[in-house]
């Protein structure tokens, strides 16, 4: 599928579409819902997809049966979480690349016939009041890009009724050298900040208060067929390559659900 009018310039996403043509996607999640621990309540419950950019995971939860599917971003680029060196030139530049959210969207829920009511809003403005609660909060690849992903965490706990699941880009480095201590490394670019190991990735979850229920293995997202080379050979990635065999972006997935405050240890 090639941009048409009303369509992006780029796709974030890889999807199939009815008509048998494939968006080419900067990423290819086809394959990732697999290692995603699905709640039980998602046929037939109401769930939330924060940061669909051009909505793959939106589109998935309501093929698995969802009753309801709400998708939150945002349409305004300047509303990112930008560093303070990128503050001025990032906004226009997802303008130049033809990255701005919505535009995908709008064509694949029209192409997919699909009821997902997308919301132009940030994770940190979710809250009950306004967007009631969700049986699934899902989140994918988000956190890395907040320079607060905690208090992210906290707001989607606000929404959550019932469980959270989210997927995350892990760092391929701290990955290896760090494996058993959470952490996470600085690491700004463009729209970026954060990049944690897989027990950091737990750990954020815990502290912005979720139980983890289950935690999910490690496993690459590829990039797809419309991903810049200068991404498809991005140093650290090529630390994943080595490990999985391929090109893409170390990833993992967990399983939570909101837990009561612990007593505080003195
Ligand atoms: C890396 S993309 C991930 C897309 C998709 N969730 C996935 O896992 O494939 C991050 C998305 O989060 C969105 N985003 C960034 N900051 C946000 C915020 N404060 N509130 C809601 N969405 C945000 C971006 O616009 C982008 O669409």
């Amino acid at each position: 599928m090639t941009a048409e009018a009303g369509s992006p310039r780029i796709w974030y996403h890889t999807i199939d579409l009815p008509d048998g043509t494939t968006t080419p996607g900067w990423f290819d999640t086809r394959a990732a819902p697999r290692y995603v621990s699905w709640p039980a309540a998602l046929p037939g419950g109401r769930c939330i997809d924060v940061g669909t950019f051009d909505g793959f995971w939106a589109f998935e939860m309501e093929r698995r049966g969802a009753a309801e599917v709400v998708a939150v971003d945002l349409d305004d680029p300047a509303a990112l979480d930008w560093s303070y060196d990128q503050r001025q030139r990032g906004p226009e530049a997802v303008l130049e690349w033809g990255s701005q959210r919505g535009p995908g969207f709008a064509a694949l829920a029209a192409k997919l016939n699909s009821k997902v009511e997308r919301v132009n809003r940030s994770v940190y403005d979710l809250k009950p009041e306004v967007d009631g609660t969700f049986d699934v909060v899902f989140c994918g690849s988000l956190l890395l890009h907040l320079r607060d992903p905690v208090r992210a965490l906290e707001a989607m706990r606000s929404v959550c009724g019932g469980e959270l699941v989210l997927v995350e880009a892990l760092d391929p480095l701290l990955d290896v050298i760090a494996r058993r201590v959470p952490c996470a490394r600085v690491a700004p670019g463009w729209d970026q900040w954060w990049r944690v190991n897989r027990v950091g990735f737990h750990k954020m979850a815990e502290v912005a208060g979720f139980e983890v229920l289950e935690a999910g293995p490690r496993f690459l997202v590829p990039y797809g067929p419309g991903a810049p080379r200068a991404m498809r050979f991005g140093r650290l990635d090529s630390l994943a390559a080595l490990r999985f065999r391929g090109r893409g972006q170390l990833h993992s997935a967990l399983r939570a659900k909101p837990r009561p405050p612990r007593p505080a240890a003195v």
